[in-house]
């Protein structure tokens, strides 16, 4: 979604603002632009173009200055146009104001007329346009750059990240967060601004965190923080563990078939600390945890998309191994809905970029119903849903670049098992020998998850079957139905090929009626205590024409027939078999987008991170 960056450098600030675009190119936009502020004849130039950044990299090539701001623009208010894309000008009176956004201003109406009344123009259907007239507004009755976007900012609701410079203020950069990410980057008498930490990694490693509601005023000789209340503010310099590396896409064509190769290592990160200790303890969800998971007598899972997947993976674990009752619930739905919140329920909330604006919200209504045990999992240090919760687990996937999400996933799953461990230990229900066999199991992992990816060579194969396929059904059963939807969810989304899951035993209560032989019938077929239910579905399948695709186990008794593709994983995970069993559906989606040729890590409509409702 939307991604923005500025910089105030010693020499051209525009190279770096094209390389800090690209780096943010994997949130998804449509349009890109960007703005500079000339120190020495007060002039602010501006480029914007539909499409990609190295087409706004062509219209910027003339353009030379120290100061900067730019933006990628994921379309909310106002289709994808030039005229749309930020940066947002506000001109009159002899100078000008220009604005990035992300994020999304929910009183952009009211605002807009009030500046209408008052002369404004609007040139642009976006509602990023207020700002910039607003700030101008507020400096023409007087206020510098930094104390008109205070004002400004006070007098928007929603939640935003906002960047600005004025030909009145040509050594200033303003910027500031309130509900979405911005990072400040620490140079050697240069100074960056980003969404995310991997735009500014090629500059430096030095990173300040925004609070909430805080606006940096920066110039090229020093940087002031203001918090939410006008103050004066202290914000720790760290060192990010970001490495070019971990941005980098080597040997492989896609970031997406980087990340799926990356899991066992991902994994195996993320485990190190579990796979190190003897015996599992809470203090891995934090350092206050026992008190507070001894006391948790239910469990509610609140996530979008895959990382609601993986909640409700969670829950066949949650409540077979750790007796635990569990609800999962998409947190768009739980954030507007009225729920009844027993006392002592642990509400977890999921996330890869933990700055899903619709997470974030979930989290913050449950805590306003008086939720007092939170905990999150998460794969962004210092993200916003991390600073929320009090309990917290970092899985160590490292950045994931393409939208699908495949390596946060299965890192999900893995600090979610580890967690299922420790609930089922305080509720006594962990035998010794039991918790060395579960430990062992979650340590074969990455190994298994290795052994399985070996399977690709075959998966291709299968992938031309599917390239002129409108629909595709995927099935699974028990822990492994979250794994079917999982399976639809990528194929759809990179793919473009409609594809539903369900739960086997549905089959035949509805979506049996769309099976004929122009619907491929995938199915999830561990060799568990539901495989002969699962085979009875598979034969309705057939009986009626349909073409089926089955991923077993290696002891899976299924073999291939005209009209039956199997084949069998390399390796087994026990209870940790969802993990295994998501791999060829993620290798199947992508090998499908190959042929089909889509735009595999930047899949249309799509953003990476989705900081708006
Ligand atoms: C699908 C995908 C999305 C995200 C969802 C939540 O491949 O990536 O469905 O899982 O947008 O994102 P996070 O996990 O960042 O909260």
């Amino acid at each position: 979604m939307c991604g923005i960056v500025g910089a105030i450098t010693r020499t051209n600030c525009v190279p770096f603002l094209i390389d800090g675009l690209k780096r943010l190119e994997y949130r998804g936009y449509d349009s890109a632009g960007l703005a500079i502020a000339n120190m020495e004849d007060h002039q602010i130039q501006r480029a914007r173009s539909v499409g990609r950044v190295s087409e706004l990299e062509l219209h910027a090539a003339y353009l030379d200055a120290r100061l900067g701001i730019a933006h990628t623009r994921w379309a909310t208010h106002g289709i994808p146009s030039e005229r749309n894309a930020h940066p947002h000008m506000s001109e009159g009176k002899g100078f000008a104001v220009t604005v990035v956004h992300n994020g999304i201003i929910e009183n952009h109406d009211e605002v807009r007329r009030r500046l209408m009344v008052d002369g404004y123009v609007f040139h642009s259907d976006t509602d990023t346009e207020v700002i910039a007239h607003l700030v101008h507004q507020k400096m023409v009755a007087g206020a510098d750059l930094l104390a008109a976007t205070q004002a400004a900012a006070a007098e928007l609701h929603g939640a935003f990240a906002i960047a600005l410079i004025s030909s009145n203020a040509p050594n200033t950069l303003v910027a500031g967060r309130k509900g979405a990410p911005l990072l400040v980057g620490v140079g050697d008498a240069e100074l960056f601004i980003a969404s995310d930490a991997s735009a500014l990694i090629s500059q430096t490693k030095k990173i300040i965190y925004l609070e909430e509601g805080d606006i940096l005023c920066a110039t090229d000789k020093n940087l002031r923080i203001f918090d939410a209340r006008g103050n004066l503010a202290q914000r720790p310099v760290v060192t990010s563990q970001l490495s070019a590396d971990a941005v980098d896409l080597g040997p492989y064509q896609h970031y997406m078939q980087k990340e799926i190769f990356e899991q066992s290592g991902a994994i195996a990160a993320t485990l190190e600390m579990v796979s190190n200790a003897q015996s599992i303890n809470p203090e891995l969800f934090g350092a206050d945890a026992s008190p507070i998971l001894n006391q948790v007598s239910q469990i509610l899972i609140l996530a979008c998309g895959t990382s609601f997947h993986a909640a409700s993976v969670a829950r066949y674990w949650l409540e077979s191994i750790a007796g635990v009752p569990t609800v999962v619930e998409i947190a768009s739905e739980y954030r507007y809905r009225e729920s009844v919140c027993l006392p002592n329920t642990l509400v977890i909330t999921i996330s890869q970029s933990g700055e899903t604006a619709d997470t974030l919200a979930a989290l913050h209504h449950a805590l306003a119903m008086g939720v007092e045990h939170t905990l999150s999992i998460c794969n962004v240090p210092e993200s916003a849903l991390i600073r929320a919760s009090r309990l917290k687990f970092l899985t160590r996937a490292g950045p994931e670049i393409g939208v699908a999400s495949t390596k946060a996933f299965t890192t999900q799953l893995a600090a979610l098992f580890t967690l299922t461990l420790v609930m089922a230990k305080i509720r006594g229900r962990l035998s010794g020998p039991q918790e060395g066999m579960l430990l062992a199991q979650l340590r074969h992992l990455p190994a298994a998850v290795a052994k399985v990816l070996e399977i690709e060579p075959e998966i291709k194969k299968w992938a031309p079957l599917f390239a002129n396929k409108e629909h595709a059904l995927f099935l699974g059963r028990g822990v492994h139905y979250p794994i079917a939807l999982e399976g639809a969810l990528k194929l759809k989304e990179i793919s473009y090929i409609h594809a539903e899951a369900y739960a086997a035993g549905e089959l035949k209560h509805g979506p049996l009626a769309l099976v004929d032989s122009n619907m491929p019938v995938i199915a999830v077929a561990p060799n568990d205590t539901l495989i002969e239910k699962l085979k009875s579905n598979l034969q309705e399948v057939s009986a009626r024409g349909g073409e089926l695709f089955i991923f077993a186990d290696r002891d899976t008794k299924l073999t291939a027939s005209p009209g039956v593709h199997v084949l069998k994983l390399l390796d087994h995970a026990g209870h940790l078999s969802p993990i295994l069993h998501v791999l060829p559906l993620q290798l199947l989606s992508y090998h499908v987008a190959l042929v089909k040729g889509t735009d595999v890590d930047k899949p249309r409509n799509l953003a990476k991170s989705v900081t708006v409702e």
